[in-house]
């Protein structure tokens, strides 16, 4: 497999950044983002990034502003970008506030997948939330998400109940601690 690296988001990636959101590339999977990125960050490349990972607060996907939690948020890159991975924690404890499922999240822009590189993202990631004191950390998916299921398992990730899907009814979404020694 190629090698991948986490590197923190910055100007200087930006533009490969902004070259995924032209594809139509949404980095949240909640919603699509593409477009409304693309217009922030060509209106304004260092607003942009200081909105979208250092703010104190951000913007919910129904709407609500809550304040940021701690995080260490990474683009993806094997030489180009490949998509983004986040951790985000509140400190001393495992819960998570509501409306945040779990300690992290990944995007593996469409024509890199299936290289390993969500897998490999997340295994390089572990010791961050490690060094934050964490001994396993939450992850949650979609029921029929099977790819992040077996990157989340890859992973070493244990099943860990359900919960009804907030945006989809009649749809579940799972549950898994993953270890992080
Ligand atoms: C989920 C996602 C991050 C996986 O990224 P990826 O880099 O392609 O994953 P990997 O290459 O590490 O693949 C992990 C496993 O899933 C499999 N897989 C990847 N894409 C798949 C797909 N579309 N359907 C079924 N299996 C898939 C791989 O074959 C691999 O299986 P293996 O371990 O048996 O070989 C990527 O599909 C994605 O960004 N999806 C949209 C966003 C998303 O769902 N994020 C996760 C939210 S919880």
């Amino acid at each position: 497999m190629t090698e991948i690296v986490l590197i923190r988001p910055s100007l200087e990636w930006l533009p490969a950044y902004e070259h995924a959101l032209a594809q139509g590339w949404s980095p949240d999977t909640t919603q699509d983002v593409s477009q409304e990125q693309l217009r922030q960050l060509r209106q304004d490349p260092e607003r942009f990034l200081y909105d979208l990972y250092s703010s104190p607060t951000l913007r919910l996907a129904d709407g609500t502003e809550v304040p940021r939690l701690p995080a260490h948020d990474f683009w993806i890159s094997d030489g180009e970008f490949c998509g983004r991975i986040g951790f985000r924690f509140q400190r001393g404890t495992e819960e998570m506030p509501p409306k945040v499922h779990g300690h992290i999240g990944y995007t593996i822009v469409p024509w890199k997948q299936r290289r390993g590189y969500a897998t490999e993202a997340l295994r390089q990631i572990l010791p961050f939330a490690r060094d934050e004191g964490f001994s396993r950390v939450l992850i949650t998916c979609d029921d029929d998400n099977l790819a992040s299921q077996k990157v989340i398992l890859a992973n070493g990730g244990v099943a860990a109940g359900t919960f009804p899907h907030d945006r989809l009814p009649g749809r579940t979404k799972l549950r898994f601690w993953v270890p992080t020694l």
